[in-house]
Parts: C-alpha cells; sequence; structure tokens
C-alpha cells in the first residue's frame, strides 16, 4: 500500500456541519462540556449568575464533590441486557428518577427560556418544575409541556394575596405538585454577582455592553426579543414587569422571613394536591416535614447559591431516608452533573435526583436543543452505569451498590 492509501484508510474527516447549534452541541460528551460552551456563549454576568453560589462557594463545590468521593462496589455477571431506568414519585410512572428542578429567570440563558426546557422536559417525559420567578407564565408553560408532568415552585411571600393566586392557577393548568421552596428567609450573598454588577433583569451599563459585545450571538438574541420579565407577578404593584430597579426590589421585599410551619397548613388550604418542601437540611426538618404532612422532602441547599458550608445533599440522603422510614419520598438536589450522581443518590435511598443547572447549561449551551442534549446525556449515563454496577431495574440499585 503506498502512503497515500494507507493515509486515506486512517483518515477520518467529520462530515461539515452546518448548523451551528449542531455544531457546536456535537462536540459535548458530557454536561461540563455544556458547561464550556455555555461560559463561551453567554455574557460573564449571565452565566456568573446562573454557575455561581453563595460567598466563598464551598457548598457549591461540595455538592458535586460529595458525589465524586463515593465510589461505586460494582457486581458483575448480572444480566443487564435490557436495562429499565424508570420508577415511580408521587403516583407517576417517570423514565428516569430524575426531576427538572426550578430555576427563574430562564430567559437570560435563552429568548425561549422556561418554554423551551418545557417542551424538552416534555419530549424525555420528565417532571418539570416551573418556578415562581419565571420568566414565561404558568399558562403559557403549561400549554409548551402539553401532557408532560410539571409541578409548580412556590416561594411563600409576604403577599400571600399573590402567591393563593398563583396556586390556584397552577391547580387549574394541570401543574400536579406544589413546590415549596423554604431555604430563602432572606436571599443569599451571590458574590459573583455582586462583582460584576450583575442585576435582574440585566442592566444595561457600560460594563453590560462590552459584555454583549464580546458575545454577539447572546446579544442578538437578547435586543431582539421581547423585554425579560416575571411572567407570574406582572400587575401586582410591579408595573409592568420589566422596570429593573423596582422589581428586583420588589422581590427582595417579598420574602418572608417570619415563614414557618404553620404556613404549610395554609398551603394544604389552598391547594388540593401533593406538596413537596424543597431546601430541607437536616434530619430534624426532615422529621418535621413529615409531621407536616409531605409527601415529598427535596433535600436541597439551593445548588450553594444560600447558606455557605451547609451539607451537600447527598450526604444527608442515607439518614433521612431512616427517619423518615417511607413516610415521604425522599429528593436529592443539588450537584448532579452526571447520570452516576444519580443512581449513586437512589442507591442510598432517594426516590429521584433533581437538577437545575445541568439543564441551564444545556440551554445557554444551544437552547431548547441544548436542553435535549442534556437531557439525553443524563439519560444515556444512568442506563450505562446501571448495566456497569449490574443493576436491570431501579429496585435492583441497592445500598451495597455504593461506598
Ligand atoms: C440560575 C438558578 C436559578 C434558580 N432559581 C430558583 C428558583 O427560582 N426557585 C427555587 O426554588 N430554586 C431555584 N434555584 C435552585 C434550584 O432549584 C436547585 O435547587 C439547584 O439548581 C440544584 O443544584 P444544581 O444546579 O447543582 O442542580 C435556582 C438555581 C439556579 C442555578
Amino acid at each position: 500500500m503506498g502512503v497515500v492509501e494507507t493515509l486515506r484508510s486512517v483518515l477520518r474527516f467529520r462530515e461539515l456541519e452546518l448548523d451551528p447549534v449542531e455544531r457546536r452541541l456535537a462536540r459535548a460528551a458530557s454536561v461540563d462540556d455544556l458547561r464550556t460552551i455555555s461560559r463561551r456563549r453567554l455574557p460573564r454576568g449571565v452565566f456568573d449568575y446562573i454557575d455561581g453560589g453563595a460567598e466563598a462557594e464551598h457548598t457549591l463545590a461540595a455538592n458535586s464533590d460529595a458525589f465524586t468521593r463515593r465510589g461505586f462496589r460494582p457486581r458483575v455477571l448480572r444480566d443487564v441486557g435490557d436495562v429499565d431506568p424508570s420508577s415511580t414519585l408521587l403516583g407517576r410512572r417517570m423514565p428516569l428518577p430524575l426531576v427538572l428542578s426550578p430555576t427563574g429567570f430562564g430567559r437570560i440563558a435563552d429568548p425561549a427560556g422556561e418554554l423551551a426546557v418545557a417542551r424538552s422536559a416534555s419530549r424525555a417525559g420528565l417532571t418539570y418544575t416551573l418556578s415562581t420567578l419565571a420568566t414565561r407564565s404558568i399558562e403559557e408553560v403549561a400549554a409548551a409541556s402539553g401532557d408532560g408532568p410539571r409541578w409548580f415552585q412556590v416561594y411563600v411571600w409576604r403577599d400571600r394575596g399573590l402567591v393563593e393566586d398563583m396556586i390556584r392557577r397552577a391547580a387549574a393548568s394541570g401543574y400536579e405538585a406544589l413546590l415549596v421552596t423554604v431555604d430563602t428567609a432572606v436571599l443569599g450573598k451571590r458574590e459573583r454577582d455582586v462583582r460584576r454588577g450583575f442585576s435582574l433583569p440585566p442592566k444595561i451599563g457600560l460594563g453590560t455592553l462590552i459584555d454583549g459585545a464580546l458575545h454577539p450571538g447572546w446579544t442578538w438574541d437578547f435586543v431582539r426579543a421581547e423585554p425579560i420579565r416575571f411572567a407570574n407577578v406582572v400587575g401586582r404593584g410591579t408595573g409592568d414587569g420589566t422596570d429593573a430597579v423596582s422589581l428586583a426590589d420588589y422581590v427582595n421585599n417579598q420574602f418572608d422571613p417570619t415563614l414557618s410551619w404553620r404556613d404549610l397548613d395554609w398551603m394544604r388550604s389552598v391547594w388540593d394536591g401533593p406538596i413537596v418542601v424543597k431546601g430541607i437540611q437536616t434530619v430534624a426538618d426532615a422529621r418535621l416535614a413529615v409531621e407536616a404532612g409531605v409527601e415529598a422532602i427535596a433535600l436541597s441547599n439551593h445548588g450553594g447559591r444560600q447558606l455557605d458550608t451547609a451539607p451537600a445533599p447527598i450526604d444527608l440522603v442515607e439518614p433521612v431516608v431512616q427517619a423518615v422510614g417511607g413516610a415521604a419520598a425522599v429528593l436529592c438536589d443539588g450537584g448532579v452533573r452526571r447520570g452516576s450522581d444519580i443512581v449513586k443518590a437512589v442507591a442510598l435511598g432517594a426516590t429521584a435526583c433533581m437538577a437545575g443547572r445541568a439543564y441551564l447549561y444545556g440551554l445557554g449551551a444551544g437552547g431548547e436543543r441544548g436542553v435535549d442534549k442534556a437531557l439525553a446525556l443524563l439519560d444515556a449515563d444512568v442506563r450505562r452505569t446501571m448495566a456497569l454496577v449490574g443493576a436491570r431495574t431501579v429496585a435492583d440499585i441497592t445500598r451495597d451498590l455504593v461506598d
């Protein structure tokens, strides 16, 4: 064989992909790769708002590190020819033990924002949780998710009338569970936002202009789209919902530090369906949540965005499951970047994981197709990990499979 023939037999050129989004996404092998693409595409202030955590970000790092620290004890020769990662949560069958966490301000990552995430989750058959602080309304997201399962997240704000109104709209729009976030008595200090002078909705100052010029793809989308607004609170003392100063003040003033367990009774009086409490960080509070009659507990530190040096949720799963003994489903939220994280949480007793940034990195990297990519990566990871640890079904993911 001549040199040319030899070269021809070993050289492989990728087909030239003309669609820039496909081209970007094709090279992403992991959620971390989607994060890297997002970091390049989004203005620094926007990326840091999504990526960052509170104070020195110890908890942000610990959430993922705690997963990595736990190794597997894989079993072999167990016939994993037909892996089935489906399981049940709150009476609903889900294709993967995964729920999409609520994240506010979706439209700063992509103009379609929450609609893109809802559509993608619905295609994957996964539950999407819409945030109170969404930039698309309860009704718009319900229409986008169609038959897809959806939950609504509430902050119990000072204006209980507004909260009640949103809960009734969610019930009327087919949201199946109410997720109450309880770790925000006050807002955590996000130091990256302070350093970048970042505010929501983004204010256009000199820094933003320079940042925007360096990220023309995002800026072009942003200036063409209608202004970002809190779609669910427009008209409640928030003007048209676009004025940055009054809106940020309004939201900060709405967090209610007097919130207590008694407020869950009020919640029951206005909502018929299951209640998930998100932001439980101790065994003691998990017990109280069960006494209060909640259907599910989401162990969460808000993705490391509230109290720094709070415990990593994965480390709480086993003690909490032992303490509540099946009286409520236990969800693990924070630091999930790979399907193996989900398998570890299930092995320790969680019913499912929740994930926020994993899909936001996809949204920032490639809009709706980026979210599809993130969810597909997690799905493939779970299946592969199950095969490699010797678990054919979710019931086979037993405690002995992790350290
Ligand atoms: C950009 C961003 C916005 C968020 N907004 C909300 C919100 O509006 N309501 C809420 O309950 N949690 C919110 N969270 C927290 C998430 O629901 C979830 O707890 C967290 O993202 C889990 O950590 P992970 O990102 O490592 O998966 C937000 C998180 C991020 C990253």
